[in-house]
């Protein structure tokens, strides 16, 4: 950016230094910040440049000079015995290569440095004193060399280890590390914030913060709150270790929590190869992490290469994508889904975040709106972690325009007029128009030719749209009523397309039952309960009239989903688009029922560990999911879509999500590919 000579330039040094000190009191001291760290660090970044290039405008009060806040008042201040510093952040490959370069150089190696590698935990920092193996002195980072008492919230995290009894422990100690929030808590904790109308927090970081730092330790002790340590501090910093390793297993063995995701890595290619791995499992990871830290192993080394000013010269971090960015708000739309499922979607002003460019995020529902107060026109911030779809976490109200007004959230379908009724606690919104809306129509035969239905190659969105505008198709009977001849009458298709289509069309005359079931988008019944419903009924009028009762006993299946599928097949009108599907050439083969027999497969090898266990399959997998669930059927198994306590394993490939997540929270035993295989007895 050019920045004109003179009082400009002065200008905006004030201007950045007024921002970062506000920035600053809601992150530090109100543990709610306003906008992502990515800014944040990007303004702290200008301010430093600005100094350094203007030394005439540099002030040692300047927050380009300080580390974190000053602390808040409430608790008592605490001078830190050595500073608490911060750590130097690398973005990208070189900057590491850099920094390995200057590691080398001034320890003089020709050999790759051994470095320990860390996730960077995502809390807050924090110090602990303890004197003859009890906690005397708990403390916040602050401003590096002064933070907040908070040992009696720290002994509500620490529980029994408040007290080290091991004969090692020297009669100083000083340990450092992160507190955190598990995902899982967060989320938890999250709800139950929501529930009794308090405020959800943005973020297990903020969570974690504003959990710890209660003037209330009461408050603290009922947060589920957790401790990962990382790091001696100077007091102990005793001659017998050689390295920062050993340290980290040291402090394990008196009965302190230390990460078992820390490895030693050799050299620049090490640290590369970590750091590829951590973000690979990021979503997976229980806690949340912002990246990686490197530290020299040495500690020799480590004095050797000393401290700047704000942070060692033997450490780094090295960031992982920013997963939130703050970006503008252009219209906000309602999206109606194949269900009648009313979903506010918040347009955007297209920002690159977690990786990829967003431009619309999800609002999930009416009472989110109204507890954002989202307005067109607000400056928000988008998180997209993952392959979860992105979200507007919040709103920064310091930011709104002028003349905004509240969003009146409709009271009638944007597409058809029609009613739009609540459902369960008032949370989901549906347009009561069912297939008389356009939307629900369009939505609905889009997801009949889907791949994983009746897989009609070549009937996408925009010619579902087409073929529904101009009246040649109402329901998805009428796609198996279509000619070339009326379907070159729609823009832009050719005469070789159109028949192309319509063989398509007809190819997909020869199914399966559960490609069938699933493909007639009753709600809630997705590819598996379809599978696991065609097993169960084999037969379709069976399945048809079955009672709830009967439907709840099909594993997979529950009073909520069962009360779906006896009122999709309650509506004359399913019933006569079944009807007309069935006249019009639809077929598959017959098989026999597998439902109430006493063994899922009697082909399976006697002795096989998955005989009558209930597995889910979560993640990619080396194979096709489809080719691992007819093996584990095979193998005696019933393979379902949700983890719940009846569920005996879940296997998970790579970059398994939440399932896995769940599977570790309920104790359920999770398998990875080789496990999986080994158990199976194949080595593929
Ligand atoms: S070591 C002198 N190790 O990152 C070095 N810090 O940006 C002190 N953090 O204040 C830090 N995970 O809150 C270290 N494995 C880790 C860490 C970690 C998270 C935080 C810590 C620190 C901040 C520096």
């Amino acid at each position: 950016m050019h920045h004109p000579a003179g009082s400009g330039i002065h200008h905006r040094i004030t201007d950045l230094r007024e921002q970062i000190e506000y920035h600053n009191h809601r992150y530090h001291v109100l543990d709610d910040p306003e906008i992502p760290d990515q800014d944040y660090d990007q303004m702290l970044r200008e301010l430093e440049r600005l100094e350094l290039e203007h030394p005439e405008y540099a002030r040692s009060s300047s927050p380009a000079n300080r580390i974190g806040a000053y602390p808040s008042r409430g608790f008592s201040t605490v001078t830190h015995a050595t500073p608490m510093k911060s750590l130097g952040n690398a973005f990208n490959r070189q900057e590491i290569q850099d920094f390995n370069r200057r590691v080398r150089e001034l320890i003089h190696s020709d050999h790759p440095v051994e470095y320990i590698a860390e996730p960077k935990f995502d809390g807050l920092a924090v110090s602990l004193r303890y004197e003859k193996g009890w906690l005397v002195q708990a403390a916040t980072r602050g401003d590096g060399t002064q933070g907040e008492n908070i040992t009696q919230n720290m002994r509500a995290v620490l529980k029994d280890m408040t007290l080290l009894q091991n004969d090692s422990v020297p009669d100083e100690l000083e340990v450092r590390g992160e507190v955190i929030m598990l995902r899982q808590d967060f989320n938890d904790l999250n709800e139950a914030q929501k529930r009794s109308g308090q405020k959800p927090f943005a973020n297990p970081r903020n969570a974690a913060a504003g959990s710890l730092r209660q003037l209330d330790p009461s408050i603290t002790a009922s947060r589920p709150l957790r401790m990962f340590c990382y790091a001696l501090g100077e007091v102990s910093r005793d001659r017998k270790f050689k390295t920062h390793g050993e340290s980290l297993e040291w402090l394990q063995s008196v009965g302190l929590p230390v990460s078992d995701q820390i490895e030693t890595v050799q050299g620049f290619e090490g640290c590369l190869e970590y750091y590829e791995k951590m973000l690979a499992n990021r979503d997976d990871c229980p806690f949340e992490m912002d990246g990686v830290v490197y530290k020299v192993a040495r500690l020799d080394w480590q004095a050797q290469l000393g401290f700047t000013a704000k942070a060692p010269r033997w450490a780094i971090a090295y960031k992982f994508p920013a997963q939130e960015a703050t970006t503008q708000v252009e219209a906000i739309d309602i999206q109606v889904g194949r269900t009648g499922a009313i979903t506010p979607v918040a347009r955007l002003v297209p920002v690159f975040v977690g990786g990829v460019t967003v431009s619309n995020a999800t609002l999930h529902n009416r009472s989110e709106i109204q507890r954002l107060d989202i307005r067109v026109g607000d400056f928000v911030i988008v998180r997209r972690a993952g392959d979860v779809i992105p979200e507007v976490v919040s709103v920064i109200k310091s930011k709104r325009p002028a003349n905004t007004a509240a969003y009146a959230f409709p009271g009638k379908c944007p597409v058809c007029g029609s009613k739009i009724v609540y459902q369960g606690e008032e949370v989901i919104a549906r347009c009561s128009g069912g297939l008389y809306c356009h939307a629900q129509k369009v939505r609905s035969i889009i997801h009949f030719a889907s791949r994983k239905a009746m897989d009609i190659e070549g009937l996408g969105e925009k010619i579902v749209e087409q073929m529904v505008t101009e009246g040649l198709v109402d329901s998805i009977a009428d796609l198996y009523r279509l000619d070339a001849n009326t379907l070159s009458r729609l823009d832009g298709k050719a005469e070789k397309s159109a028949n192309n289509l319509v063989d398509a069309i007809d190819k997909s005359r020869k199914t399966t039952l559960a490609r069938f079931i699933f493909a007639l988008g009753i709600p809630q019944v997705g590819e598996t309960t379809a599978d696991v419903l065609a097993d169960a009924f084999a037969d379709l009028d069976h399945l048809m009239n079955a009672s709830e009762e009967r439907l709840i006993a099909v594993p997979d299946v529950g009073p909520i989903v069962s009360r779906d599928i006896t009122a999709f097949f309650d509506q004359t009108h399913n019933r006569e688009v079944i009807r007309d599907l069935l006249e019009l050439g639809i077929e598959f083969p017959g098989k026999e029922p597998v439902f109430e027999m006493p063994q899922w497969s009697e082909s399976a090898e006697p002795g096989s560990p998955f005989l009558n266990k209930t597995v889910v399959l979560t993640g990619t997998l080396s194979i096709p999911r489809d080719r691992a669930k007819s093996m584990l059927k095979q193998a005696g198994a019933r393979v379902t879509s949700s983890v719940s306590k009846r569920t005996d394993y879940v296997i998970a490939g790579e970059q398994a999500g939440t399932k896995a997540d769940k599977a570790k929270s309920m104790g359920v035993p999770l398998l990875d590919e080789d496990r999986f295989f080994h158990m199976l007895g194949h080595r593929e």
